[in-house]
């Protein structure tokens, strides 16, 4: 069955996997890429979207939304992604030009257009999709779901993840809004969501052109990450865009309740995730706890042939 998706994003390195899988599954329809504040400079981010588009040979409509966190200061990931986010490619611009809607609107728009059709994954910093629930709360009861990437252990900080750390107060706001939520967390990423060297090989193999743009806009973050003793590519927004269109990759999750630090000096954007339910507190969260990576691969190989 054919999932309609948004995708919000801060489009460098992994995140244009997730955006090649959500414009090419056949079980994917792609309505909308809005753009949040994240990894590189914001109006790189609207154009290595576009470009993504373009290489897919898609028309989507991209939407530049937030270009800064609520309350903090924007941090960026250059030193992960390269400079342009696209592994220092630095790619002509796209034709196709963002359009002039703000995301935040188009948000509120769509999902109140759909109610109950839309899949929302927020693979960035949690700011477009605060300052939409914050406009029409009503939007939280009428999305499908809300798939997040995000928080586990720390990959900035020991206590916080990225997406999380870049602006916590959004964080902290998604999680209590009453969103039907499922959580990929790095901690996820790291056990379940990494290609090594036998499946880059694989992907190498494929040789289209699409497999190569796939290897030189993930090549700075693939360097980065075996400098951190990973050994292979990590993939924290692409295993959530494929478990959307693939939904058996996920073989197991827990109901828990998450919330999001604001304030600790050690702590800030640390994920509290409730999995022996300590706090005794209603679940708001569907915690994705074991993944199909065997799997992933070979739908992504697919997309990519
Ligand atoms: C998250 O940070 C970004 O750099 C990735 O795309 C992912 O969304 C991982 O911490
Ligand atoms: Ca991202």
């Amino acid at each position: 069955m054919s999932e309609r998706l948004i995708i919000d994003t801060d489009t460098a390195g992994d995140d244009v996997t997730s955006l090649l899988i959500a414009l090419l599954h056949p079980n994917a329809q792609l309505d909308a890429i809005t753009i949040c504040n994240g990894n590189v400079d914001f109006d790189q981010q609207v154009e290595n979207a576009l470009y993504t588009v373009e290489q897919a040979g898609k028309s989507v409509p991209v939407y530049p939304g937030c270009p800064k966190p609520l309350v903090a200061d924007w941090v960026d990931a250059a030193y992960v992604h390269g400079e342009d986010g696209m592994g220092d490619s630095f790619f002509p611009k796209a034709q196709q030009r963002p359009e002039p809607e703000h995301a935040v609107d188009e948000l509120v728009r769509r999902i109140n257009e759909s109610p109950g059709e839309l899949n929302l994954l927020a693979q960035a910093p949690l700011t477009n999709i605060a300052a939409a629930v914050t406009l029409d709360p009503s939007i939280a009861q009428k999305v499908k779901r809300l798939w997040i990437m995000g928080g586990g252990v720390g990959n900035v900080t020991p206590a916080a993840e990225f997406n999380f750390y870049v602006d916590p107060e959004a964080a902290k706001i998604v999680f209590k809004a009453g969103f039907p939520i499922t959580l990929f967390t790095w901690t996820l990423t790291l056990s379940h969501g990494v290609f090594f060297d036998d499946d880059l090989a694989r992907i190498e193999a494929v040789d289209t052109p699409l497999a190569r743009f796939y290897r030189q806009v993930t090549r700075k973050a693939e360097e980065f990450e075996r400098k951190m003793g990973v050994p292979g590519t990590t993939h924290p927004d692409s295993m959530v865009a494929a478990s959307i269109v693939a939904p058996a990759l996920v073989r197991a999750t827990r109901e828990v309740f998450v919330d999001v630090e604001t304030q600790g000096q050690l702590t800030r954007g640390f994920s509290s995730i409730d999995e022996l339910g300590i706090l005794g507190k209603e679940p708001n969260c569907t915690l994705v706890t074991d993944f199909d990576t065997q799997g992933f691969l070979e739908l992504f190989l697919d997309i990519l042939r």
